[in-house]
């Protein structure tokens, strides 16, 4: 068994070698000629791997006629350009291993094709379907470019903390943390001590995003991002939310808004770009198979290609007033779009991502740079048809009196950031951010249609159970 492993994605350049190949068996046909065909997959691609068993293996009747889906093995044997319909390769094999069996009464993920609802019961075993192991490879390729992009633009890899004591989005959204010694909680209410806090010292959460933290070391070494897990405890059962998910957040002292976006367009084709060209079988399974219209690679392609439309909010909100169509919601300036107005621009208005930006700054947080017709602020979001916001950034107010105005009409504890309005009072700098929601993006890039089908394990209102 002492053979160089090969993987299916390179199976077609080991032509003539003997190798070993290890995965989980999709099917066995047996031939009338004493012979089995073996397909297993090993999750290097979305290509399984054909393995001819001959009947005069030791093992053949008592162990290989009995291979099911889902049973693990290895097979060493030579590899040979494949007769066959369907796969380009085959292994002929000379020694087949079974590492473990499944048995075929009990195991979920048969030949039949299951609902996406039915596979997230599955979560342990899911990624053994063609559709979550394509997600999961594109998942790795879009985090790949994430980095790939920001450090081949000298940008700085930072670590911001998932425990913090600030709300950046001011939103009440977080999630709270405390340890689990009840015994000292309960003692500490026994003697009615006018306990509230426990190990902090103060109220403590999960974080909802790195950038404040990010924007000290923007403000100190120029261009850096962020990239981690952040936490909403936002009670919105839909298909784009979930209460834990992954955010990318570049911060880079000096830019305004314009570089804000320049830098979000280039950063989001990307990723886009990347997926296609090292993902091709991947990209065409969910083009083919998951996107109702088929047309998922030639969209991707002509939004790598062409220029995002950049929109002031107030411009979106005449085109919403008049454009004739009925909404559920009322446009009204001042008030936040709801997904049915971002997906009328995106999807039936211009057919392509919006760049949306000058928001009104009475629905905006605190930290954002306040315009001189004092009614909005450097906000932007990116919209994309399918999946609606997928960024979220602006410029700073980087101005201490203002940023201190924007903090009191906020009711925010001014004290509280002294470090953040420190940034203002030594060196301050203009300086511009964004967050990108990595499971928007991969659900764009996938067209996969619930946001808890493109994050291995899914938390959601009532989900934290595996
Ligand atoms: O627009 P958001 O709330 O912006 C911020 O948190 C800023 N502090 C980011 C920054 O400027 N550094 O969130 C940014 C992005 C959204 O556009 C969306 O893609 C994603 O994070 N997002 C979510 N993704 C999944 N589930 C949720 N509940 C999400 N909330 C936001
Ligand atoms: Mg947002």
């Amino acid at each position: 068994m002492n053979r160089t492993s090969v993987k299916a994605a390179r199976l077609e350049s080991s032509i003539g070698n003997t190798a070993k190949v290890s995965g989980w068996v999709r099917t066995r046909r047996d031939s009338k000629a004493g012979f089995s065909f073996i397909e297993i997959n090993d999750g290097s691609c979305q290509g399984n791997i054909q393995i001819i068993a001959p009947g005069e293996l030791a093992n053949y009747e008592d162990d290989i006629k009995r291979l099911t889906a889902g049973c693990s093995i290895t097979a060493v044997g030579e590899i040979k350009e494949s007769g066959g319909k369907g796969q380009a390769t085959e292994i002929l094999a000379s020694e087949i291993v079974i590492h473990g069996w499944a048995d075929p009464e009990t195991y979920p993920l048969q030949k039949k094709r299951h609902s996406m609802e039915k596979l997230r019961e599955w979560a342990h075993l899911r990624p053994r379907t063609n559709t979550f192991g394509a997600v999961a490879r594109v998942r790795n390729s879009i985090t790949n470019s994430i980095h790939q992009f920001f450090q081949e633009d000298g940008f700085l890899y930072v670590n911001t903390p998932v425990i913090t004591a600030s709300d950046c989005e001011g939103a009440g959204e977080m999630f709270q943390v405390t340890t689990m010694d009840m015994e000292h909680i309960a003692k500490q209410q026994i003697e009615k001590l006018n306990y509230k806090f426990d190990f902090f010292d103060k109220p403590s959460f999960l974080t909802v995003s790195g950038q404040l933290e990010a924007e000290t070391y923007a403000c100190s070494l120029g261009k850096v991002y962020t990239f981690g897990p952040t936490f909403r405890a936002e009670n919105s059962n839909t298909s784009r939310h979930l209460a834990e998910f992954w955010m990318v957040e570049p911060e880079v002292a000096f830019n305004e808004l314009t570089d804000n976006m320049d830098l979000a367009e280039a950063f989001l084709k990307r990723m886009f770009a990347d997926a296609l060209k090292n993902c091709g079988d991947d990209m065409q399974f969910f083009n083919d198979r998951i996107d109702p219209d088929k047309a998922l690679i030639s969209n991707l392609e002509s939004i790598i290609g062409s220029e995002f439309v950049r929109l002031p909010y107030t411009e979106a909100v005449e085109i919403l007033e008049n454009c004739g169509q009925k909404f559920e919601y009322p446009v009204d300036w001042g008030t936040d779009l709801q997904s049915e107005h971002e997906r009328f621009l995106t999807e039936q208005h211009f057919k392509k991502p919006v760049i949306l930006f000058d928001y009104p700054r009475s629905i905006k947080p605190f930290y954002m740079y306040c315009n001189d017709d004092e009614k909005t602020v450097r906000a932007m979001d990116v919209l994309v048809p399918g999946v609606g916001e997928i960024i979220g950034g602006s410029q700073r107010e980087h101005r201490l009196d203002v940023l201190e105005g924007r903090m009191k009409e906020q009711e925010l504890d001014i004290e509280e950031y002294w470090w953040y309005t420190d940034l203002r009072k030594y060196g301050t700098v203009p300086h511009a951010g964004f967050g990108l929601g990595l499971e928007r993006a991969v659900q764009f890039a996938t067209s996969m249609s619930n946001i808890r089908d493109v994050i291995p394990f899914p938390r959601t209102p009532g989900n934290a159970d595996f």
